[in-house]
C-alpha cells in the first residue's frame, strides 16, 4: 500500500519541476498569463493536481499502481472481491453492472422507483424490462421497499430474468431487506442481485447504519461516494462479490462507460475518502450520531412539521411506516412531513431556502428531504433544529388532513418496449389531453429522477392528474415542454 494519499503524491509532484508536455490544456494553472479571473484562481488549488495518465501515476483503464490499490482498498472495505472507480458517477456504475449482468435483449426484473440511469441502461442493451412495485407508505406518500416476497413472485412470473435490480436505500432513504431479496434471487441459477445503493455509500462504517448490501449478498452493488461521504461530485464505486458476474465482463463495460480522461482530482478525492474511512471507521460518525440524537429530542414533540428518519417508524401516533413494507432507514435522511400543516412540501422548502438559508436536498408533494452526514457540524443540526421550532407554531397542525394521499410513481399500462418508443415518430400534445397515449419521452421530478413515466407506458388519467398537480405545486419536472409532452404519434 502506498504511504501517501494520492492527493499528497500530486501535490508533491506538481512542486517538482515537471513541466507538463501534455494534457490537459491548463498546464497546472488554469488561466493564461494576461486573463487572470479572480474564478479561475479560486479553482488554481485543484488545477495544480488536475493531471493526465503520465508516469507513476498508473492507468484508471489498465490500473498497476496507486489506483489499483484505492479500489483493492473500496473492496475490503466493503467486504467485496474487487471495486472499480467510476468518476461518471453511480450513473456508469449502474450502466455498466446491467450491462455486464444481463444479455443484449435480456430481461431485467427492476424495482420501479429506479433512478432513470437504469432505464438508459435498459435502452442502450435493448432490455425487456418486468416491474415490481414498492408499496406507498400512506400518510407521506413515500414509496416503500421491495420485499423479498415481491421478488419470489417477480422471478416466478418473469422465469426468464437474469437480474433483478433494486433500490437500497432510496432516493428518500427506505432501505430493502437485501438479505431476504439475495435469498430470493440466488435461488435461481446464475440470476444477479444489482443493488442501487447510490445514497448508501457510508452504510456498513457504522453499528447504527444499515449494512452494506455487498455484505447482505448483492452480487454487484453500486454506491456514491459523494453524496454521502466526504468525496467530490461524481466520485462512485461499483462493488463485486462472488462468482455470478463474469469479471471480465465488468471491466469490458467499465471501460466503455468511463471517460478515457478520468480526473485525478476525482480519483485522489476517492483515494482520501477510502483512506479516511480505514482510518477512522466508525468514529468517523460517533459526532454525527450525537448530534442527530440531540436534534432528534428536541424536535420529538412536534406536530406539524413531524420528522421521519430511522429510529422515528413507528411511535404512537406516527404509526404510518408499515414494517413490513419498509426494512429499515437511513440515519443519514431527514424527512419533514408536511401534510399535517397548510404547507405543501414545496412550499415548506421555499421558506427553508428563503428565509433560513437552509438549502433541502428534495421537495416532494408532502415532505421535504434534508441529507445528514459526518461532515454537517452542530450548527447545521441547531439551524435545522431552530427553524423547524419556529415554524410549527406558524403553521400548527391542524385537525383534517390537507392532501389526498396518493402514490408517488403511477402505475402505468405497457404500450410498447422503450427502444420502440424512442425510436418511433413522436409528437407534443398538451399533458391535460395525454390520458390514453403512449409517452415517447421520460417524465421525471428531478430530483429524485425517477420516471414518472417511462417511454412505452400509457398514460392514465389518474397519471396525467399526478403529473399536473406536481406541476402545479411547482416541483421540477423534466420532459414537460410549456405544459406539452412528448408522446408516440397515432397512426
Ligand atoms: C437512486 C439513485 N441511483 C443512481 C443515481 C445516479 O448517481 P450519480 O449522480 O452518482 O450518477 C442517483 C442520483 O441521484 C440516484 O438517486
Amino acid at each position: 500500500m502506498s504511504k501517501k494519499t494520492l492527493a499528497e503524491e500530486l501535490a508533491a509532484y506538481g512542486s517538482a519541476g515537471f513541466y507538463p508536455l501534455h494534457m490537459p490544456g491548463h498546464k497546472r494553472r488554469l488561466w493564461p498569463e494576461d486573463c487572470r479571473e479572480e474564478g479561475a484562481r479560486t479553482l488554481q488549488l485543484a488545477a495544480g493536481m488536475d493531471i493526465t495518465e503520465i508516469d507513476g501515476f498508473d492507468n484508471l483503464h489498465e490500473p498497476e499502481g496507486i489506483l489499483k490499490e484505492g479500489m483493492e482498498l473500496a473492496a475490503r472495505l466493503y467486504g467485496a472481491d474487487s471495486a472499480f472507480y467510476s468518476v461518471n458517477g453511480s450513473t456508469a456504475g449502474i450502466l455498466t453492472a446491467i450491462s455486464a449482468a444481463v444479455p443484449k435483449g435480456g430481461r431485467l426484473l427492476m424495482a420501479r422507483n429506479c433512478h432513470r440511469s437504469v432505464y438508459h441502461a435498459a435502452y442502450l442493451r435493448d432490455l425487456e424490462l418486468s416491474y415490481l412495485y414498492p408499496e406507498t407508505l400512506p400518510d407521506i406518500g413515500l414509496a416503500g421497499a421491495v420485499t423479498p416476497k415481491q421478488v419470489e413472485e417477480g422471478l416466478a412470473a418473469c422465469p426468464d430474468a437474469a437480474a433483478v435490480l433494486v433500490v437500497s436505500p432510496t432516493y428518500d432513504g427506505v432501505t430493502a431487506d437485501i438479505c431476504g431479496i439475495a435469498k430470493a434471487v440466488h435461488k435461481k441459477p446464475g440470476c444477479v442481485l444489482i443493488v442501487d445503493a447510490a445514497h448508501g455509500a457510508h452504510f456498513g462504517f457504522h453499528p447504527d447504519f444499515p449494512e452494506s448490501p455487498v455484505r447482505l449478498g448483492a452480487d454487484l452493488t453500486v454506491v456514491s461516494l459523494h453524496k454521502t461521504l466526504p468525496s467530490m461530485t461524481q466520485t462512485a464505486l461499483l462493488l463485486a462479490r462472488g462468482n455470478r458476474v463474469n469479471p471480465g465482463k465488468l471491466r469490458f463495460f467499465d471501460d466503455i462507460y468511463q471517460t478515457s480522461s478520468p480526473s485525478y482530482v476525482l480519483m485522489a478525492s476517492m483515494d482520501a475518502c477510502l483512506k479516511t474511512l480505514e482510518e477512522k471507521g466508525a468514529r468517523l460518525w460517533d459526532k454525527f450520531f450525537s448530534d442527530r440524537e440531540d436534534f432528534l429530542q428536541k424536535t420529538e414533540g412536534l406536530q406539524g412539521l413531524r420528522t421521519f428518519t430511522a429510529g422515528r417508524m413507528y411511535g404512537a401516533d406516527r404509526g404510518i411506516f408499515d414494517p413490513k413494507a419498509v426494512f429499515s432507514m437511513d440515519p443519514g435522511k431527514i424527512l419533514i412531513e408536511t401534510s399535517k400543516t397548510c404547507l405543501t412540501g414545496k412550499q415548506f422548502y421555499d421558506i427553508l431556502l428563503r428565509r433560513y438559508h437552509l438549502q433541502p436536498e428534495m421537495a416532494a408533494g408532502n415532505y421535504v428531504t434534508a441529507i445528514m452526514t459526518c461532515c454537517d457540524d452542530k450548527e447545521g443540526w441547531d439551524r435545522l433544529q431552530a427553524a423547524l421550532a419556529r415554524l410549527e407554531k406558524e403553521f400548527p397542525a391542524r385537525p383534517t388532513r390537507r392532501h389526498k394521499e396518493r402514490p408517488p410513481y403511477p402505475f402505468l399500462p405497457y404500450g410498447c418496449s422503450l427502444r420502440e418508443a424512442l425510436e418511433a415518430p413522436r409528437e407534443k400534445v398538451e399533458l391535460s389531453g395525454a390520458a390514453g397515449r403512449i409517452a415517447g419521452a421520460f417524465l421525471n421530478l428531478y430530483p429524485p429522477g425517477i420516471p414518472l413515466a417511462v417511454p412505452g407506458e400509457r398514460l392514465t388519467r389518474e397519471a396525467v392528474e399526478l403529473i399536473m398537480g406536481y406541476r402545479q405545486q411547482n416541483l421540477p419536472l423534466t420532459g414537460v415542454d410549456g405544459g406539452a409532452i412528448t408522446i408516440l404519434k397515432q397512426n
